[in-house]
C-alpha cells in the first residue's frame, strides 16, 4: 500500500523506516513545519537525515501530505484533547477521499469516537487504531477477534513511562524527577510528559477500550474517566509497599460502565506487576475467564509495528 505519514516523532519516523519491510511505500511524510511528497515513494533515509540536519523533513507545506497519493493515511501527530484537532481534521480529510486511516494519535478515538465512526460510515475508507492502546500489544484486535459483546471488563498497566518511573524508583531508590528524565531520554514519554505521569495517557487508552467495548451503545470521552496520577507518590510509599511484598502500579480499569485510572497496591509477584516500560492488559471474558496480553507498550518501533499490523488488516482498494 501507499502510505502518507503525518507526524515525524518517534512513531512516525519508525513507521516510515519500517514500512518497506512490510511491503509498503511511503509517498508522503510531514512534520509540523514541512513535508516531502513523491507518488513513487520518498527516500526515507535521506528525508530523515534532512530532518536531523535541518529540523524538518522537507520544504513543502505540511498539508501537501494530505493531498498526496496514498491508500492509507498514518496519523501519528501528538495526541490532543477536546476537539482532537488537528488529528481529527486529518482523519476527516482522508475519509472524504475514501482513503483508509490508521491512527497512532489517540485524540480522535478517545475524544470524538462517535464522530470518527460517523465519518467512516460515509466513506469507503476504514479507520483502525491498534497502536493507540498499549504499543505493540494486540489489545484492540484481540477484543475484536473475541467479540466485544463477550468481554465484561478490562484492566491493566497502560503507560510505559509511569511504569518505568515506578519500577525504577522502587528498584533503585531513585527520585521521581531523575527517573522521569530517563524515561524522556528513552523516547517513550509523550511530547507533554504530564500526560504520562498524571494518568491522562492511560485514561485515554482506557476510554478507547471502553468505546470499542461499548460499540454504538455509549460514547466515552476523557470527561467520563476518574483519573489520578503518580507524580505525588513518595519513594517512602514504594518502600513501605515493598516491606509487605507489594508494589505500586498505575492501573487503568474499564468495568461496569466506569473508567478509572490511579495508583494501586499490587502483589510484587502478580501479573499486573510488570516492570520497566512493559504494559499488560487483562480482559475478563464472559465464558473463558481472563486473557492476559503483555508486551512493550511504548516506543517508536514497537508502536510502529502495531500501525503496520493495522495496515496489513486493511482491504486493498
Ligand atoms: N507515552 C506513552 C507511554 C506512549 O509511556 O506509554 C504510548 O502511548
Amino acid at each position: 500500500m501507499k502510505l502518507a505519514v503525518l507526524g515525524a516523532g518517534a512513531v512516525g519516523r519508525s513507521v516510515a523506516e519500517l514500512a518497506g519491510d512490510y511491503g509498503h511505500t511511503v509517498t508522503a511524510l510531514a512534520d509540523s513545519s514541512g513535508a516531502v511528497v513523491d507518488a513513487d515513494g520518498i527516500d526515507v533515509d535521506a528525508v530523515l537525515a534532512a530532518k536531523e540536519a535541518d529540523g524538518t523533513v522537507g520544504s513543502a507545506r505540511p498539508e501537501t501530505a494530505l493531498e498526496a497519493e496514498y491508500d492509507a493515511l498514518i496519523e501519528a501527530t501528538p495526541t490532543t484533547l477536546g476537539d482532537a484537532e488537528p488529528g481529527f481534521g486529518h482523519v476527516e480529510a482522508a475519509l472524504e477521499r475514501d482513503r483508509h486511516v490508521v491512527l497512532a494519535n489517540k485524540g480522535p478515538v478517545a475524544e470524538r469516537y462517535a464522530d470518527v465512526r460517523a465519518l467512516e460510515r460515509e466513506s469507503a475508507g476504514e479507520v483502525l487504531f491498534e497502536a493507540t492502546v498499549g504499543g505493540a500489544m494486540p489489545v484492540l484486535s484481540t477484543i475484536d477477534d473475541f467479540d466485544p459483546e463477550h468481554i465484561t471488563a478490562a484492566r491493566g498497566v497502560l503507560n510505559g513511562t509511569a511504569n518505568f518511573i515506578l519500577s525504577r524508583m522502587a528498584a533503585e531508590g531513585l527520585g521521581y524527577e531523575h527517573v522521569l528524565a530517563e524515561a524522556q531520554d528513552l523516547g517513550v514519554a509523550e511530547a507533554d510528559p504530564t500526560f504520562d505521569v498524571e494518568g491522562t495517557d492511560a485514561a485515554l487508552k482506557c476510554v478507547i477500550v471502553a468505546n470499542v467495548l461499548a460499540g454504538e451503545r455509549r460514547e466515552y470521552t476523557l470527561d467520563d474517566a476518574t483519573v489520578e496520577g503518580i507524580s505525588s507518590i513518595p519513594g517512602s510509599a514504594l518502600e513501605l509497599a515493598q516491606e509487605d511484598g507489594r508494589t505500586i502500579r498505575l492501573i487503568g480499569e474499564v468495568a461496569d460502565g466506569d473508567v478509572r485510572v490511579g495508583p494501586r497496591l499490587v502483589p510484587e509477584n502478580a501479573a499486573l506487576s510488570v516492570s520497566g516500560t512493559r504494559n499488560i492488559v487483562q480482559l475478563e471474558t464472559e465464558h473463558a475467564g481472563r486473557l492476559n496480553i503483555s508486551g512493550r507498550g511504548a516506543g517508536g518501533p514497537e508502536t510502529a509495528s502495531a500501525v503496520l499490523a493495522d495496515v496489513g488488516r486493511l482491504p486493498e482498494a
